[in-house]
């Protein structure tokens, strides 16, 4: 089979990257934050993950200073909110460029939650949020070592909040949140589904 191969750094030779198609679905951070003068915040991230168990972290990266990353660099807290498919405009909205100034909690007509533990409150439509506090904001680097203006931003997860629905026998059913998930292109969206679900276990 023939193979489309390239180096990055001397581009793609395709009419759209396809890296962030590739390295996908990926779940959404959808982040709430709050500005040391009181201003609230919340912006979609794609470039997101869990990082660890005990204690749970997760991450996200900022391509670029945005208001996400002042925020948390100068509160040290965050909230991840799940958005479901019933929330995808509403997260789409909050994406826009927007200056500090403005609460995209407003922007897309959202209400908002108090936290427990942190200033930042959440989604109250979103069926699951994560109190956070953040333990390291790394700036990446290429591997010449030259800085690159990004910075993945960590935080260890303090309290967790889940709708009831969600949890049967006490299990948390993934597909039942429905969760959002970012293909590529300019516009790419995914959905799960329990049809979609397998079990593998891993080799004692
Ligand atoms: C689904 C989705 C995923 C996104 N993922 C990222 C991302 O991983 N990193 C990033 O820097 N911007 C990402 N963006 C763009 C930011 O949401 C956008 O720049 C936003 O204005 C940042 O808000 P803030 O300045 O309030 O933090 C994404 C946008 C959407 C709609």
């Amino acid at each position: 089979m023939p193979l489309h191969s390239y180096e990055p750094r001397q581009g793609h030779r395709l009419p759209h990257d396809p890296f962030n198609a590739i390295v996908g679905p990926r779940p959404i951070g959808w982040i709430s934050s709050i500005s040391s003068s009181g201003v609230l915040n919340l912006a979609p991230y794609s470039f997101f993950n869990a990082f660890n168990y005990v204690p749970p972290i997760v991450g996200f990266a900022s391509v670029g200073r945005k208001d996400s990353l002042n925020n948390i660099e100068a509160t040290g807290e965050f909230v991840w909110n799940l958005a479901s498919e019933s929330l995808a405009e509403a997260m789409n909205q909050s994406c826009a460029a927007v200056g500090p100034e403005v609460n995209e909690f407003e922007l897309a007509g959202l209400a908002t939650e108090p936290s427990h533990l942190v200033r930042p409150p959440r989604v109250q439509a979103s069926l699951v949020t994560m109190e956070c506090r953040c333990t390291q904001i790394v700036q990446l680097q290429t591997a010449q070592g030259t800085q690159v203006p990004t910075w993945l931003v960590l935080g260890e997860v303090v309290k967790v909040h889940i709708d009831e629905q969600l949890l049967q026998d006490g299990i948390y059913q993934t597909a039942a949140g429905k969760p959002l998930l970012r293909g590529g292109g300019p516009g790419d969206y995914f959905t799960i589904s329990e049809a979609g679900k397998f079990v593998m276990r891993r080799p004692t």
